[in-house]
Formats: structure tokens, C-alpha cells, sequence
């Protein structure tokens, strides 16, 4: 089993779109088996709450259910847990590098600058004080670097 955490800030907006979006391509491509998903926060401002009804709404028009999803904040385990720790801006990978543990596992990395296929950007832009368009390009940015994603973690199943 390959695991996927996103962080984002306060993990109502970015993260859980993100592993929204991420279940949906997974049961697409019949990886359920082989890949599990998580998200959480940098800041523990949000902790038990559900996805912000913005994010909820714009992912729902496109398919995605975030309803399930409960608001964590990040612990250091998640270093050693996770196989992917993909932070959705600069200041979020810069807050995961300063709490994470010195010998553990994963490295956190920028999921744009890791995974996008058809986007040179390396930041999906917080869209909690902004309009509805802010919501619609978290999920183009998000579903092009799953599609990234997905395709490095089927390499790696067929690989293994
Ligand atoms: P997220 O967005 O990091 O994508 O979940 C935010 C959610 C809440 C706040 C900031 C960003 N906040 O300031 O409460």
C-alpha cells in the first residue's frame, strides 16, 4: 500500500479537495488496493471541522464527495506514515520542514512541482479569502498534478 497525505494550512480548503479528487482518479484506475489517501493542516485552527462549504460545493460539481472528511493537524508520525507528504504552497512545505523529525522517512515536497503535467506553477493559491473562481482553479490545478501522481505511483507499482 502506497500512502498519500496533502497538507495545506488549515486543511479545509486545498488538502481535502485534494484527496477528494485523488479517491475519485483511484477508484478510476482501480488502484483502491494499492493506494490510501489522507490530508491535514499545518495549523490546528479548523480540528474536527469539515471541508469549508466552498470547496465542498465547487468539488461536488465536478463529482467529487468531501463530506466524510474531518479537519487534523499534522504530527510528526506522519513523516514515517506516509509514503507521499505533498504540501499544496511554499509556506506550507517551509512549516513541514521545520516540525519534521531528522531521520524520518519522507521528505515533503511541492505537489505541483512534483506531479503537474500541464501547469509550470508550483503553489495551488489559498482561496479561503477570495471569490468562487479561486475554488475553481484549486480543482484544476489539484485534478492535473493527481493525474502526475497517479501515473508516478502506478511506475512505482510496476516497478516493485
Ligand atoms: P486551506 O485554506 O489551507 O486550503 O485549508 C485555509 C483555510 C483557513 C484559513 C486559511 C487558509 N484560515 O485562515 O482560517
Amino acid at each position: 500500500m502506497l500512502r498519500v497525505l496533502f497538507v495545506c494550512l488549515g486543511n479545509i480548503c486545498r488538502s481535502p479537495t485534494a484527496q477528494g479528487v485523488l479517491e475519485k482518479k483511484i477508484i478510476e484506475r482501480g488502484l483502491q488496493q494499492s493506494v490510501a489517501v489522507d490530508s491535514a493542516g499545518t495549523a490546528d485552527w479548523h480540528v474536527g471541522k469539515a471541508p469549508d462549504a466552498r470547496s465542498s460545493a465547487a468539488a461536488s460539481l465536478r463529482g467529487y464527495n468531501l463530506s466524510a472528511q474531518r479537519a487534523r493537524q499534522v504530527v510528526t508520525d506522519d513523516f514515517n506514515d506516509f509514503d507521499y507528504v505533498l504540501a499544496m504552497d511554499h509556506s506550507n512545505l517551509s512549516d513541514l520542514q521545520a516540525i519534521k523529525p531528522s531521520q524520518a522517512r519522507t521528505q515533503p515536497v511541492l505537489f505541483l512541482r512534483a506531479f503537474a503535467k500541464r501547469y509550470s506553477l508550483t503553489d495551488v493559491p489559498d482561496p479561503y479569502y477570495g471569490g468562487a473562481e479561486g475554488f475553481e482553479r484549486v480543482l484544476d490545478l489539484i485534478e492535473d498534478a493527481c493525474d502526475g501522481l497517479l501515473d508516478d505511483i502506478e511506475q512505482r507499482i510496476m516497478n516493485s
